[in-house]
């Protein structure tokens, strides 16, 4: 079930114009989300939401990160290109992967890969203690 546009805080868009981008974007098959990684939104998780998106962005989602957006105080901010979209509050793991969802549709499945991604980084997280047992069980689940 895809969010409505108002769940992510501000847009510069109608959702008439959101849907008409959505078309155009998937006919042109390249899509770049810019993450502000300047200082309100860094304090408010943005460099977290970037590490999300990169790690789950699939194919034809370039993520990076970029300057401020002008709007700090609904941060973490993030633009979708090439629409110049403007989505806001998107601090949490599950408003990034719900986000990637409404921009690919029903190829990308945001609880399953929002479960594989905390796998992930529980795997990481015991590989880094020297448990390499524990980090090869959560790996193997991913
Ligand atoms: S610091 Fe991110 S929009 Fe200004």
């Amino acid at each position: 079930m895809a969010a409505s546009l108002s769940s992510y805080g501000f847009q510069t868009a109608s959702p008439a114009s959101w849907q008409r981008w959505r078309a155009a974007a998937s006919a042109v098959e390249e899509v770049e989300i810019r993450v502000c990684v300047n200082r309100s939104c860094g304090r408010q998780g943005s460099r977290e939401t970037l590490a999300v998106l990169s790690a789950l962005a699939p194919t034809g989602v370039a993520v990076t990160s970029c300057g401020c957006l002008g709007r700090c105080g609904a941060g973490p901010n993030l633009a979708v290109l090439p629409a110049g979209f403007l989505v806001g509050h998107c601090g949490t793991a599950a408003r990034a992967t719900q986000l990637l969802a409404d921009l690919c549709g029903s190829a990308f499945d945001p609880q399953r890969n929002l479960e594989a991604f905390t796998l992930r980084k529980k795997g990481e997280n015991e590989l880094e203690k020297g448990n390499a047992a524990e980090a090869e069980a959560l790996l193997s689940q991913v």
